[in-house]
């Protein structure tokens, strides 16, 4: 019979870098996935790691910054594991204020942000300049799968998780092809655990027309607009996002992302010109207050979740995986996680 230290249900963002994370401090992992690995949320998602997105909850705000502070050792441990640098796309990002947001003195003068994007067509929003890092989700997944692939984590692909039971010191999982057997089990199945929902988000990707050679992120409450570099120029843009509840239903509507380039053209008016090159959909999961589910299931021993990070896996998976692990090994994690204790919802 198997046994494992840990098995993790869900193999996206989430789940494999904790297994990577768990991996390094000596623990044997086993990861079960659906279907294939990384092909949801994970490589949906736009790659912008807002930690100050003014959108976020505030009680987001410490793990986002410890995830910050994490993602350059955990993007060197994936480059020595897989032998594969992620780059950095942008460096920074003008934000739009939510209209309900105070005045503050960070607000850019017209002239301001003519000198920073003088294709931008602000309107009456008010923005700021932040210091914020996009890279490229499907670069990351390439990056961690080929770091989890070069360790001993088994990783099953096709092998659905159906439940997990505690019995004394074990957890028995069922999973659709056999039972494996682990010491603890963590559900990060995002979208597909029981105890998130799907929140279904459109996007797509431009050619950048050289009349805008964006380098810098644009956002406001309702749309986002971010440049990719494929070398030293960026060359196309992925704008985002819709934000609906379909359920599963991943289907690509052509008038929502129009609506979606409209939007995005109306700041940035050489977009009228850019060729789409790709259109998609994703599943984010979330919660009902938007922050994630981290820690142990009440009432079920050795059993946790990883879940619920909603518009910001990206963003918190070096975190999360810091500490998940920490609390799976018995060290206090680095910072409280009561504002994410899975006890607020189970
Ligand atoms: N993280 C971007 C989005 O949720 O659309």
């Amino acid at each position: 019979m198997q046994h494992s230290d840990i098995c993790i249900a869900g193999a996206g963002i989430i789940g494999l870098s904790l297994a990577l994370e768990l991996h390094h401090r000596g623990a044997r992992i086993t990861v079960l996935e659906q279907a294939m690995p990384l092909g949801e949320a994970s490589t949906a998602a736009a790659g912008m790691l807002a930690a100050a997105d003014p959108d976020n909850p505030p009680a987001l705000r410490p793990l986002s910054d410890l995830s910050i502070s994490l993602y350059p050792s955990y993007l060197t441990r994936l480059r020595d594991l897989s032998g594969l640098e992620v780059p950095l796309h942008t460096s920074r990002a003008l934000q739009a204020l939510p209209e309900h947001m105070a005045e503050t003195s960070a607000v850019l003068s017209a002239d301001a942000l003519r000198q920073i994007l003088p294709q931008l067509t602000p309107g009456n929003r008010r923005f700021v300049l932040l210091d914020e890092h996009s890279l490229d989700p499907r670069q990351l997944a390439t990056a961690l799968l080929a770091a989890v692939r070069a360790t001993t984590i088994e990783l099953r692909t096709q092998t659905k998780f159906l439940s997990a039971k505690s019995s004394g010191d074990a957890v028995e999982i069922q999973t659709a092809a056999g039972t494996v057997h682990a010491s603890q089990f963590v559900d990060c199945t995002g979208a597909w655990s029981t105890q998130t929902a799907p929140k279904k988000g459109q996007m797509l990707a431009v050619a950048l027309p050289a009349s805008l050679p964006l380098a810098t992120v644009v956002r406001t409450p309702d749309i986002y607009i971010v440049p990719r570099a494929a070398g030293p120029k960026p060359t196309r843009a992925i704008i985002g996002a819709t934000v609906e509840d379909a359920g599963f239903d991943k289907t690509v509507h052509p008038a929502d992302i129009a609506r979606l380039k409209a939007q995005a053209t109306s700041l940035l008016p050489q977009l009228a010109d850019a060729t789409l090159l790709e259109s998609w959909a994703g599943l984010r999961p979330v919660t009902a207050d938007h922050l994630p589910l981290l820690g142990a299931t009440p009432s079920r021993t050795n059993h946790f979740i990883a879940a619920g990070h909603y518009r910001n896996g990206i963003l918190l998976a070096p975190a999360t995986a810091h500490v998940m692990a920490q609390l799976l090994t018995g060290e206090t994690p680095a910072i409280s996680l009561s504002p994410y204790s899975p006890s607020r919802v189970l």
